[in-house]
């Protein structure tokens, strides 16, 4: 824990907020990391982390504030927030598509960094995109890049580049899971149990992904290695584009990104 940090607020103690909570668990005492959240999640205080009563201390006494409630909740609620006392170093926010510049207009002059995280940070496996507001510095990227480092990859992106991450990496684990949901649903007319077919799924997809990513092979070169003519694969593949399946991902892809800009 860096010498000059005393304490890290979490406005919203949710999900995500939980899952960049227990990352910096690894580094971070327990109660320099605080909490201000209505619901009162339990696990917080369990694990010796500190829970506010008020928004109004959380700000005045932390150093970094995360903005991890919901986007629709920010909206409501941002002109509360306006007006309370904040001395600390910089703010995060995690929210969809709510531009950094949304928070400085609460807290002039404080440097914001803006990212779009994903839910696999539950188990240490995330993707987190960040960007720098116009008063945050390249110090203060790097502070917060090395926050999520124990639980997600980090990349460093334009902020106009927000709504194309959240299309890709913040939806979609979704497009996997619905991806996973077909193969539940099939996997009786394949002779198997649902379980065997769930095993089966996600160790492809993790070594898929592994590949993908480390083998120095394009997308296309991968997959014709496993591509034999006339095979197994071919024939899911032919199926596939006949189902126009590659369009239709691709369209989905414009559609969140679209969503993500119609919200921001
Ligand atoms: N889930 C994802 O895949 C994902 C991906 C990227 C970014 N995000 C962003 O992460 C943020 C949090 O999402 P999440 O999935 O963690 O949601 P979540 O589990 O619902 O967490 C939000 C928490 O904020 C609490 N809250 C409501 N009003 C509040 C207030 N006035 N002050 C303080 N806390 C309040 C909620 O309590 P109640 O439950 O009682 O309302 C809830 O515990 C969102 O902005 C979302 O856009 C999520």
């Amino acid at each position: 824990m860096p010498a000059e940090i005393n304490k890290i607020a979490f406005l919203g103690g949710g999900r995500m907020a939980t899952a960049i909570r227990d990352g910096l668990l690894k580094s971070f005492p327990p109660n320099s990391l605080v909490v201000y959240d209505p619901a009162l999640h339990k696990s917080w205080g369990e694990l010796g982390c500190g829970i506010y009563e008020s928004p109004e201390a959380l700000f005045a006494e932390s150093d970094w504030v995360v903005w991890s409630v919901k986007p629709q909740v920010f909206k409501a609620e941002k002109d509360t927030w306006k007006s309370l006392p904040f001395s600390g170093k910089g703010m995060i926010s995690i929210m969809a598509g709510i531009c950094s510049e949304a928070i400085e207009e609460l807290f002039p002059g404080i440097p914001v960094i803006r990212t779009m995280p994903n839910t696999p940070m539950m188990v240490g496996q995330g993707m987190v995109a960040l960007s720098r507001g116009k008063n945050a510095e390249e110090h203060h990227l790097h502070f917060v890049e090395n926050l999520f480092a124990p639980v997600a990859k980090t990349i460093c992106v334009q902020e106009n580049q927000m709504d194309g991450v959240t299309a890709i990496s913040g939806s979609g684990p979704a497009y996997l899971f619905y991806l996973a949901e077909e193969v539940h649903k099939q996997a009786k007319s394949l002779g198997l149990s649902e379980e065997q077919a769930s095993l089966l799924w996600s160790q492809t997809i993790q070594g898929a992904a592994i590949m993908l990513e480390g083998s120095g092979l394009s997308p296309t070169e991968l997959r014709a290695q496993v591509t034999s003519p006339g095979g197994t694969t071919q024939a899911a593949l032919e199926t596939f584009e006949q189902g126009q399946m590659a369009e239709a991902f691709g369209q989905g892809l414009l559609a969140a990104k679209k969503r993500s800009e119609e919200l921001s």
